[in-house]
């Protein structure tokens, strides 16, 4: 039976990838080239790299079986999928972050909030009751709260080097996230045993890399 599988491309794929080579799947991989699709023909498995927004989609959709995915992505998604695995890769957290030393939680006017996230965002504050006006950007949101185009941001924080360079720091942490491996909910139930020999090998090689 075949097995598509969707890898995010950037720094998670290319970990990913790693991990696929380490367990012997994923040798028509060459992320130097520009092709877009490969195929393990022996094996009957193709790999097909995607910006990582897109991974849901095409897993929604069926088009891919399983495939690598952040966590934001999927909250932020609502994504209708299967998770299969919470990997030890891309771990990270979802904060609220602004200028340093100036934690605004203001009660009387209503907090600019500027993220990738609008929806994690919106369901956080709405949790606490909490109105907020948010401010959707693609990338760069370090910059709104310096450039007064926000009180706060909502974003990743890995190293925190970005807040750092950027005279920002954490209020409050909201999410734990890391990559998951997720599936189809269709190609779960009909190959059900290739996937699971294909989590079960990323499962190995995550905990190996420990
Ligand atoms: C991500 C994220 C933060 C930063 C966190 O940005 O949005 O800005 O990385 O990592 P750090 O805590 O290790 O500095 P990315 O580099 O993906 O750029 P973008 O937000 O402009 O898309
Ligand atoms: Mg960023």
């Amino acid at each position: 039976m075949s097995l598509t599988i969707a890898i995010p491309k950037g720094r998670l794929g290319t970990q990913a990838i790693q991990m696929f080579k380490a367990g012997g799947i994923g040798e028509s991989i060459d992320e130097k080239s520009r092709k877009l699709v490969f195929k393990d023909e022996d094996i009957n498995i193709s790999f097909i790299l995607l910006k990582n927004s897109d991974v849901i989609t095409y897993i929604e959709n069926g088009i891919a079986d399983i495939g690598i995915s952040g966590k934001d992505m999927i909250m932020e998604k609502g994504a209708d999928i299967f998770e299969l695995y919470q990997m030890n890769i891309g771990r990270c957290k979802m904060s609220v972050a602004g200028i340093k030393g100036k934690k605004v939680f203001k009660d009387d006017t209503i907090m600019r909030v500027a993220t990738k996230f609008p929806e994690i965002t919106k369901k956080y504050f709405d949790s606490r009751g909490q109105r907020i006006n948010i401010i959707k950007l693609n990338g760069s949101i370090e910059l709104a709260p310096i450039l007064g185009l926000s009180d706060v941001i909502v974003d990743i924080v890995e190293t925190g080097n970005t807040l750092k360079a950027n005279g920002l720091e954490v209020f409050e942490d909201m999410y734990h996230i890391s990559a998951m491996m997720i599936s189809n909910r269709i190609s779960y139930k009909f190959k059900r045993k290739e996937i699971k020999k294909i989590v079960e090998l990323i499962r190995g090689e995550d905990e190996d890399g420990q």
